[in-house]
């Protein structure tokens, strides 16, 4: 993928071809292709695919979004000193994964910045205090790491960045 202008992020809707979809991590290709259509109609996430401008059938990636928040004891003390003293309000991205015809031409940064774009976007209306993100494994975990993200204690693989920082 050249540019950005050559691909499409939008929400998952019927003309996504989720069945060819292939990134390497089974449970993600079983998430999109069983359940992502399910929790988007039910509202448990937003689910968002990125495809070729001049072929919308094609998906090369995909990322989720939902509204979560994270206790004060996961956070690291420098940083939870600093708030009042109850869960904060975060937007995570639950999931996120590339097709593997597609991985490493630049699609997993443009997925992730839309989710932050697009969670900026609603910041100003509804507070969130930091992006988080799911890493499936620890290749995914440095995937985060190289934009900031940092680890959260007791919370598995979940990573969290302040908007504040952006
Ligand atoms: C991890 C994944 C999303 C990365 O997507 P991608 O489109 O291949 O990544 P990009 O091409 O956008 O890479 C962006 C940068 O991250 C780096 N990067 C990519 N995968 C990485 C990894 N596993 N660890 C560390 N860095 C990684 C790239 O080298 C690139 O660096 P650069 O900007 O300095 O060139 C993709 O490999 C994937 O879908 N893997 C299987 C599923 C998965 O692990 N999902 C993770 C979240 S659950």
């Amino acid at each position: 993928m050249s540019s950005e202008s050559d691909l499409v992020i939008e929400p998952l809707n019927r003309h996504h071809k989720k069945a060819a979809f292939l990134c390497g991590t089974e449970t993600l290709d079983r998430y999109l292709k069983r359940q992502a259509g399910q929790d988007m109609k039910r509202r448990i996430s937003r689910v968002f695919v990125a495809h070729p401008r001049e072929d919308e059938a094609r998906v090369l990636g995909f990322y989720t979004l939902s509204a979560i928040s994270i206790d004060l004891s996961a956070l690291p003390e420098k940083v939870a000193k600093k708030l009042p003293r109850h869960p904060v309000p975060a937007a995570l991205i639950g999931r996120l994964a590339v097709d593997l015809s597609a991985q490493e031409i630049g699609i997993g940064k443009m997925l992730l910045a839309d989710a932050i774009k697009r969670t900026l976007a609603v910041s100003d209306d509804i507070a969130i205090y930091a992006m988080a993100v799911d890493a499936i494994n620890e290749q995914a975990e440095s995937f985060y790491e190289r934009y900031g993200f940092a680890r959260l204690a007791h919370d598995g693989g979940r990573l969290f960045l302040p908007l504040r920082s952006l």
